[in-house]
């Protein structure tokens, strides 16, 4: 009884501990910048970062494949602000098509973990037509990675038959 009731208030205690510190969390979007370097092959519709509310921020990003791409390379870098933006531990090229049957990047995993529940992006190549990301916001509890405080940029170079097509840099903030 008596253990019974130390735990229920340590786990109280515990619970209540754990949900202030979530609360203090903020993982969110900051600004969004796409290019295409190659409008015959990838169109940019929109690439664009919505306040919805205090602290979250979703993307929308809409773009379109002209011609079906079977070889595709993704390049992502991370930089860390410090004095300007400074690469940051992460600098990982995947193959697109391979990853998208096989997972083989824990950190491509963590990344596409995050968004592909918004976007319809969740199939084998090729890759034709709109490229859709909607509503698309940061939830910390997916985040199985132990991140220090700070404002960060996530590059991406996409690279269709080996050349790159067009970019998406992304722009957030995370503190706890
Ligand atoms: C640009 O896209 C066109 C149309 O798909 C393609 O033929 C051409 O090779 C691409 N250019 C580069 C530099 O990838
Ligand atoms: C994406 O952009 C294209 C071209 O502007 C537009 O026709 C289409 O409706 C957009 N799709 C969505 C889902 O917003
Ligand atoms: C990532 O690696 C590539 C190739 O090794 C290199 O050219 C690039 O500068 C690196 N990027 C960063 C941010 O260190
Ligand atoms: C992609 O979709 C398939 C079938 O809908 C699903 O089985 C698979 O787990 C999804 N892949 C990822 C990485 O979510």
């Amino acid at each position: 009884m008596r253990i019974t009731q130390i735990t229920v208030v340590f786990l109280f205690y515990w619970i209540s501990y754990d949900l202030s510190c979530n609360e203090a969390v903020i993982f969110k979007f900051s600004n969004a910048v796409c290019k295409s370097f190659n409008e015959s092959w990838f169109l940019i519709h929109q690439c664009r970062i919505k306040a919805i509310k205090r602290n979250v921020n979703t993307l929308n990003f809409n773009g379109t494949v002209l011609y079906p791409a079977y070889d595709i390379f993704v390049h992502l870098q991370v930089f860390k602000k410090a004095n300007g933006y400074k690469p940051w531990l992460f600098n990982v090229t995947v193959d697109g098509c391979r990853f998208i049957k096989r997972p083989n990047s824990p950190f491509a995993m963590l990344i596409f973990n995050l968004f592909k529940d918004f976007s319809n992006f969740n199939h084998s190549c090729p890759y034709m037509g709109p490229q859709l990301v909607k509503g698309f916001y940061l939830r910390h509890e997916l985040l199985k990675l132990p991140l220090p405080s700070g404002e960060y940029l996530l590059a991406i170079t996409w690279l269709f038959d080996r050349r790159p097509q067009f970019k998406t840099d992304v722009y957030f903030v995370f503190t706890e």
